[in-house]
């Protein structure tokens, strides 16, 4: 599968362990930054540029890493096409997929759990959406976006 990730200063030494976590899965990583830890960043830069590479198609799914995921989640919701979920433990990872079709996953570096990183992406990457009636309420989310 062929993934955006991005992170701000504060997801940047997640973002590295998900990228060799990924690249070791046979995943494509397309990655839009931060590069550093060290140097303050403003996380809008780069998750709308991940976020853009999901609507446009040219990913699949983004991975997205600040310090809570929650200012990842808000940039990523703005872009068309893009349902950016926060999840914090592996039952919300697999229902942001079951029911709500996430294509972006937004992780908190200040809260993650380092022991479950691996599984929760993992998790995330092979659940699929379940359709029927939650493709009824995903599409009229996605309506929200034309209207
Ligand atoms: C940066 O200090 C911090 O605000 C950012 O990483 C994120 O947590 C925002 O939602």
């Amino acid at each position: 599968m062929k993934i955006a990730l991005a992170s701000d200063h504060r997801g940047f030494e997640f973002k590295n362990m998900i990228t060799t976590f990924l690249s070791n899965l046979g995943h494509e990583i397309v990655d839009y930054g931060t590069l550093n830890g060290t140097d303050s960043v403003d996380y809008p830069d780069y998750g709308l540029q991940a976020a853009t590479a999901v609507g446009r198609g040219e990913c699949e799914r983004a991975i997205l890493i600040c310090g809570t995921g929650l200012g990842m989640s808000l940039v990523a919701n703005k872009v068309k096409g893009v349902r950016a979920t926060v999840c914090h433990d592996l039952y919300t990872v697999e229902m942001s997929r079951k029911h709500n079709d996430s294509n972006a996953l937004c992780l908190g570096a200040d809260v993650v759990d380092e022991n479950l990183l691996e599984k929760k992406i993992k998790l995330w990457l092979e659940t699929p959406f379940e359709g029927g009636r939650h493709a009824r309420r995903v599409g009229k989310i996605m309506d929200i976006e034309s209207s």
